[in-house]
């Protein structure tokens, strides 16, 4: 071999040896949707520095696409359920959000929540069933050995395969409702006098009669809700590992979690050693639009454009809603280019143009962007703080009206509801993030806030990803809460296995 050779190859192992200590192995279990356009920013990072990146991917996935991840194996398997079921699963979940649960008062609101979570984790259970139980694929992967896991927390799955492949793992996670996860398995704290819990629209300034909503908005958590059905997930893993095994429990030997958000979203909280905040890791600078989009764009002239986006699951809205909608778009004077897949609305003006799908965030870092219409996604909030683009939320379901609540509180976004939202409402809140600069400036603060990190979000994920791998886990991170004598436990377990009460008091 060539000296020449030699050295390239030299430098390809060093590149991986310098950069991580070594190159390695990730396993993912991963979540569709808007999921998995976040994880696989990370996945792509991690390929780039030569590890090994194998997806477990159910067959019926929708977004999870092995034709455009250069450099990121699939390792498929099959699944009992059929792809229609798969889509309609999460079509009409979201649907029922979306179109009927607004409708409900508060309690009636919660339990029909409730009832789709069940559905939720059964169905996430039948996926995770499918992979665990193959022996085949299970022996193929006990093989492949693998040196960490990283899982998306919201399906469990990831948690019970690293117990099986004796690895480590870390979570990618934005939040449960009502924080509950994060306090029981995490550990983490969320004292309710100033913490807003998630899901009760809060900001972290509250009034007396707010903290007492937000008391209530936990004890409800703690005590009735659950995300996902503990008993049956609690049998399943007993089960699968022949011997007695509770999904909580297994969540906490998570090493990390890394939380898809930031202070720049988030009210100031406490913190833990294997915590760490990775919030909006997949924005980039923006890259040149296609032609035509970029000739309508310049074609705004001064007054610039909005960008529309309902995310990437909402792909048609009741005609009466996107004729609401389109109505007040065609009174604005600049140009708007609307994500939109259903029927064309008929009070359509002639200023809005329809795409089935935008670059959005090339879009929202293009010079001419004045705002940007969200339903308050957490990948589409950071893009727009990203690039300091002030917001007007239509928040739909999940984790949206509290992304929303807290752009509100910061100054970056005027919220509109979509349920009773009239053009009127919608136009004027629109007019205001677009004229009024307070809400320009707080999106550029947000934004410099953003940037001015000692590391950024993705290198950060990446980072603790091979931190994980080169210390074989992070224990030394873990905070001795997850180990509290088991009286202080029993006692625990006596208020509804809720830790939350011990955390305050414990010895
Ligand atoms: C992958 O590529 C094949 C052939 O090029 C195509 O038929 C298939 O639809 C693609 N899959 C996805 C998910 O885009
Ligand atoms: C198990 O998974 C493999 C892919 O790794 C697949 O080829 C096989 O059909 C699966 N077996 C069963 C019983 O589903």
């Amino acid at each position: 071999m060539s000296t020449k050779w030699i050295s390239v190859l030299l430098l390809l192992q060093l590149s991986c040896y310098f950069s991580s200590g070594r190159c390695g192995k990730v396993l993912v279990w991963p979540v569709d949707y808007s999921h998995w356009i976040n994880i696989k920013t990370i996945l792509d990072e991690l390929a780039q520095r030569g590890h090994e990146v194998t997806v477990l991917k159910p067959s019926v996935s929708v977004l999870l696409d092995s034709n455009k991840s250069l450099g990121i194996k699939f390792e498929i398997f099959p699944t009992s359920i059929s792809k229609d079921e798969y889509e309609m699963v999460f079509t009409e979940e979201l649907m029922n959000f979306v179109l009927e649960l607004p409708k409900y008062p508060f309690w009636k609101y919660f339990s029909k929540l409730q009832e789709m979570s069940m559905e939720e984790s059964d169905f996430s259970e039948n996926i995770c069933r499918d992979a665990v139980l193959n022996k085949t694929l299970v022996t193929k992967l006990k093989e492949s050995r693998f040196d960490v896991i990283l899982a998306d927390a919201l399906c469990p799955c990831g948690e019970l395969l690293a117990e099986l492949l004796e690895v480590p793992f870390l979570y990618t996670h934005r939040v449960f409702p009502g924080y509950t996860y994060e306090k029981y398995s995490g550990g983490l704290l969320f004292p309710p006098s100033y913490v807003p819990v998630i899901m009760s629209q809060l900001t972290d300034k509250m009034t007396f009669m707010e903290r007492v909503k937000n008391m209530l908005y936990v004890l409800y958590f703690d005590f009735w809700f659950q995300t996902f059905n503990e008993k049956k997930w609690d049998r399943f893993y007993s089960e699968v590992l022949g011997r007695p095994t509770k999904l909580t429990e297994l969540m906490g030997k998570a090493d990390m979690w890394l939380i898809r958000t930031y202070w720049d979203v988030e009210f100031p909280r406490p913190l833990l050693p294997n915590v760490e905040f990775i919030g909006g890791l997949h924005c980039r600078p923006a890259k040149p639009l296609p032609k035509e989009m970029e000739d309508f764009v310049q074609s705004s002239g001064e007054e610039g454009v909005v960008v529309f986006s309902l995310g990437s699951m909402i792909s048609n809205l009741p005609e009466e809603r996107a004729n609401v909608i389109a109505s007040a778009l065609a009174r604005l004077p600049q140009k708007v280019l609307w994500r939109f897949n259903g029927k064309k609305p008929d009070t359509l003006g002639p200023n809005t143009q329809l795409y089935k799908w935008i670059p959005q965030n090339d879009l929202l870092g293009h010079p001419k962007t004045k705002a940007f219409v969200t339903h308050g996604g957490s990948n589409g909030i950071y893009e727009a703080i990203h690039h300091g683009i002030p917001m007007v939320g239509i928040p739909l379901f999940g984790e949206q009206p509290d992304n929303i609540a807290h752009m509100t509180a910061k100054g970056a976004a005027v919220r509109v509801d979509w349920k009773t939202m009239s053009s009127t409402n919608l136009l004027s809140a629109l007019k205001a993030v677009i004229n009024n600069p307070f809400y320009k400036e707080n999106a550029m603060r947000l934004s410099r806030i953003h940037h001015d990190q000692p590391m950024k979000p993705l290198d950060r994920a990446v980072f603790w990803i091979e931190y994980v791998m080169r210390h074989k886990g992070a224990k030394h991170l873990r905070v001795a809460a997850h180990d509290l004598t088991w009286r202080w436990k029993t006692l625990c377990r006596a208020l509804e296995k809720r830790e939350w009460w011990c955390f305050p008091w414990g010895p």
